[in-house]
């Protein structure tokens, strides 16, 4: 299988799904791509020899359309089959997700259905909650909230922070992502609970 990830900053996820593609797993990446030309996860992906791209969502002045058929222009180019969303924020249209639909994964700090959107952890944390995770799903059009593939959970921890908290489930995500990935790419949608 050919993966394309996305990505909008670091790329941490990113590094951990490049880096798990590796002897007899059923994918290899083919493409990184982010909407920021200065996302430091770009010369991270050059650096572990995987191709990039980058489509200044700014250049396009809130046209999502143009934007999206620039951003498929480019995933064209490497003809990816599935997609892999890892810290990438941007909005995408219903025309893209159902264009994608089945064949694209997100991660999302939060245990869904729970907490969609953003400020997850300082969510969590104001309603005294006492675990906290992250959630790997199938793209749909609505914003995060397609089905599980997989989820990861964290206790919340006396006197957490949210920047505490993050780096817990961050952790979590990067062993969560991989795994649901090499699974998906076997074509095996059994969900996985850390
Ligand atoms: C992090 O907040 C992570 O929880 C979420 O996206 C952000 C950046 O992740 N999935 P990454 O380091 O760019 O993968």
């Amino acid at each position: 299988r050919r993966v394309a990830i996305l990505i909008s900053g670091g790329g941490s996820n990113m590094i951990r799904l490049v880096e798990s593609m590796t002897g007899d797993h059923p994918a290899s990446c083919v493409l990184v791509a982010s909407n920021d030309p200065e996302a430091a996860g770009l010369a991270r992906a050059r650096a572990m020899g995987i191709p990039t791209a980058a489509v200044d969502h700014r250049a396009y002045k809130g046209d999502r359309p143009a934007f999206e058929a620039a951003l498929q222009a480019e995933l064209d180019k490497a003809a990816p089959d599935i997609l892999c969303l890892a810290g990438f924020m941007r909005i995408l249209t219903p025309s893209f997700v159902q264009h994608w639909e089945g064949r694209m994964l997100n991660i999302h700090p939060s245990l869904l259905p729970k907490y969609k959107g953003l400020h997850t952890h300082a969510r969590a944390l104001e309603a005294g909650d006492s675990e906290a995770g992250c959630t790997v799903h199938l793209v749909t059009p609505a914003l995060d909230d397609g089905p599980i593939l997989g989820q990861a959970r964290v206790p919340i921890l006396p006197g957490d922070t949210e920047a505490r908290l993050a780096a817990r489930v961050l952790a979590q995500e990067h062993r969560l992502y991989p795994l649901v990935l090499e699974r998906f790419a076997r074509g095996d949608m059994t969900r996985i609970d850390l």
